[in-house]
């Protein structure tokens, strides 16, 4: 935004509209004035440097993101971003995911998930000549999309100099420009420190997206790298690495109207979307796609009952899921009583007048944006079967068998010809996901889901079927449950893909010796390749006139918000991003308020004893009785302020952001959205976005007195 409008704005008292926005760091010069009377103390200047605090201390996890809080290495993200850790080291009778976990020495810390990194940033660098700007002209489809790809990967490949950085090129503005990331890969990860569930994901899936809430959603790890201080496997002989700057961590928190800020890697908003592609969304995939999770849900729990081994494998499949389908259920609420799509027509149509009102801007774009429309229409066309087929690919064996013979394939291309996703610099992280598998899996959930999707593509108009799949589960002649149930049982019974092993040594086969496989998910992967390659041989034409098109669409867009002087922010793209904005609450619905704070005893009033989601330990409910508040109590509340509420822009991938006040102290975690401002990914709404972040004195309250974590306490820099 400009300056001189901020300033306007703040006059009328309209400075709301400042919260919204994902900066990217270099953006941060120019909203400079807006930032220090925001309340940041810290020099702007110095927060677009990445090589600087606070930026150094920030990091990513792959999906979500953390930050270092001790001159140890020692990482502090969300419970949630932990979970797949926490499960991993879980079993029935040692079940983490329920009783917490506490290292009290660096030599009880255990190993991470297989493929858990700690992601540095290092650099950023503008690289849209060399992208787009490098593409022969007169490409289109398919081939300007593989040209663009190429490009990628050639910059990828001379910034990877070795397995130790992780490069990837982003494009911001749906490929108006890129931009090459280069980051620090640590991969030897270690769970270090876990809260119960009924801490770190009290209040379960009826809290998630809610509140009041009163979840304590923190974990830690530590990083470790080899002695001279470069990344390298999992070893004892490991020691802790040493950031360039760790967050000193706030004892008293925050208060109403206090400056915060959220620094990460928000994953994707859609904030510049068509109407028809908003419409499309709302109407047909949100609740398609919420069916099918919740479907997928039910299927899972029907025949893992709760408490069993198999159950455990799927916790964190089905917290994914349900997740997701939440809110996609509070979007679908949210666009039917809000005016959001007449809002975006209204824009559209006034940006379709302002072009057609000069001649340059409609030579410019009225060509380019007609195309666009035509080829999002054309998107649509097989999304019903697709959808499906994406939901039946969630399913393990289908899934590592398709995966694996996709492998044997690109292998023999030469390295820079393959898959993103099947190159060298890719195999570690494909033999990880080859060696999870088993704790995430289990042959009747698996054939349960399997069964429940495939009935429901048989229903599928004709138009809609894959041949190679309908004779691979012989459906031509209609859907049989009873004899697809058999065969299905027989795939799982028969395939070995459920060994570690044969899947590691499958990783090494060529084409020839999968056609003579008979391993039964196998010849089903072999059978539908031919047809997986048509799909996204396609998929990639219609990508790559996308990627000419919308540039010029966003282009319009940028040039017309700027002659309002409005703000032009990029879409998250998993990028590291700067949101910044206030403690406040909100009113979610007319007649109500709610305050920023909750409280202990707040915590206390939704206590279920022995319930799945609202239990809590007996030494926490101790410790709230006993009223040991210590430094941490907040005298306005008279209570230790367990959750808080700001205005912050966030999205998925910011959780486990480090929240912090306008010295750069950590305040707590960003980990949740507010039900109602969910639909914000597509539409910012000053008076309903909401971020919930868990304090910094609750988390230090429960290290001390309930859960016994002293010693990481003692490794941290506390700040008053
Ligand atoms: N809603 C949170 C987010 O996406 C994730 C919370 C996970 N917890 C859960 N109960 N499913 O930011």
């Amino acid at each position: 935004m400009r300056r001189t409008l901020i300033a306007a704005l703040t006059l009328v008292g309209l400075q709301a509209t400042a919260d919204e926005g994902m900066w990217q760091p270099h953006q941060l010069n120019t909203i400079a004035d807006e930032l220090k009377q925001a309340g940041l103390q810290l020099d702007p200047a110095q927060m677009t440097n990445l090589s600087q605090f606070p930026m150094n201390a920030i990091i990513s996890l792959g999906g979500c993101t953390a930050s270092f809080v001790s001159p140890k290495g020692l990482v502090v993200t969300n419970h949630h971003c932990a979970y797949g850790s926490i499960q991993y080291n879980s079993t029935e009778q040692n079940n983490l995911l329920k009783d917490g976990f506490v290292a009290k020495t660096m030599k009880a810390e255990v190993a991470a998930a297989p493929g858990s990194r700690v992601y540095v940033t290092e650099s950023l660098t503008d690289v849209t000549d060399k992208v787009r700007g490098a593409v022969k002209s007169g490409l289109s489809g398919n081939a300007y999309y593989n040209a663009i790809e190429e490009n990628e990967k050639r910059l990828v490949a001379e910034c990877e100099t070795s397995q130790d950085y992780r490069c990837e090129v982003y494009s911001f503005h749906s490929g108006a420009s890129y931009f090459l990331i280069k980051q620090l890969a640590i991969r030897d990860v270690r769970l270090v420190y876990a809260p119960p569930s009924s801490i770190g994901k009290f209040g379960g899936d009826t809290d998630n997206w809610m509140w009041p809430r009163h979840t304590g959603d923190w974990s830690f790890y530590r990083a470790y790298v080899d002695k001279n201080g470069n990344p390298a496997d999992f070893s004892k002989d490991n020691v802790p690495y040493t950031p360039k700057a760790h967050l000193k961590v706030s004892v008293g928190g925050v208060d109403e109207g206090d400056y915060v800020m959220v620094l990460g890697y928000p994953g994707r908003t859609n904030r510049y979307r068509t109407p028809r592609e908003v419409e499309n969304e709302f109407t047909w995939v949100y609740p398609t796609a919420k069916r099918y999770r919740e479907e997928y849900i039910d299927v899972i729990k029907s025949v893992a009952p709760k408490g069993s081994d198999p159950r455990i494998k799927y916790e964190s499949t089905i917290a994914g899921l349900a997740n997701y389908a939440k809110n996609y259920g509070s979007m679908l609420e949210s666009y039917q009583r809000g005016d959001m799509l007449e809002r975006k027509i209204a824009f559209t149509k006034d940006l379709h007048s302002w072009i057609k009102a000069d001649e340059k801007r409609t030579a410019q774009y009225a060509s380019p944006i007609a195309t666009l429309d035509t080829l999002i229409e054309s998107s649509f066309e097989h999304q019903q079967r697709d959808l499906l087929v994406n939901y039946m690919g969630r399913t393990n064996m289908w899934d590592v068998a398709k995966s694996l013979y996709r492998l044997a394939h690109e292998h023999s291309k030469d390295d820079s010809q393959r898959e993103p996703g099947y190159q060298q610099r890719d195999m570690n992280r494909f033999k990880q996901s080859m060696q999870k598998v088993n704790r995430r899996y289990d042959p009747s959930v698996d054939k349960a889901v399997l069964l429940h999707f495939i009935k429901q593509y048989a229903a599928l108009p004709k138009s809609e079927r894959i041949a190679a799949f309908d004779q691979y589960f012989n459906l031509n002649k209609g859907f049989n449950e009873q004899a697809v149930s058999k065969q299905l049982d027989k795939m799982h019974s028969n395939t070995s893909l459920d060994e570690e092993a044969v899947r590691l040594a499958w990783m090494d086969k060529s084409v020839d010796e999968f056609k003579a496989s008979d391993d039964p998910f196998i010849r089903f992967a072999v059978s539908q390749y031919d047809y997986d390659m048509a799909t996204e041989n396609h998929a990639k034409d219609l990508a790559g006139e996308m990627l000419k098109a919308k540039p010029a669409y966003m282009d319009a867009i940028i040039a017309y918000k700027s002659s309002l002087d409005q703000p032009v922010y990029a879409d998250a793209n998993s990028s590291l991003r700067i949101t910044y904005g206030n403690v406040k609450g909100y009113s979610p619905k007319d007649g109500l308020m709610a305050t920023p704070f909750t409280t202990l005893e707040g915590m206390l009033a939704k206590y279920i004893p022995g319930d799945e989601e609202f239990d809590m330990p007996a030494n926490l409910i101790q410790a709230i009785n006993d009223k040991n508040y210590g430094p941490y109590k907040m005298d306005k509340i008279d209570s230790i302020p367990v959750n808080y509420l700001s205005t912050l822009d966030i999205t998925g991938g910011n959780s486990g952001s480090p929240t912090l006040n306008g010295k750069g102290e950590f305040v707590g975690l960003v980990f949740d959205g507010v039900y109602e401002s969910i639909i914000g990914d597509w539409d910012y709404d000053p008076s309903l976005k909401r971020a919930i972040h868990v304090s910094s004195p609750y988390m230090l309250w429960v290290m001390e007195q309930v859960d016994g974590a002293e010693n990481l306490i003692e490794e941290m820099t506390l700040s008053e």
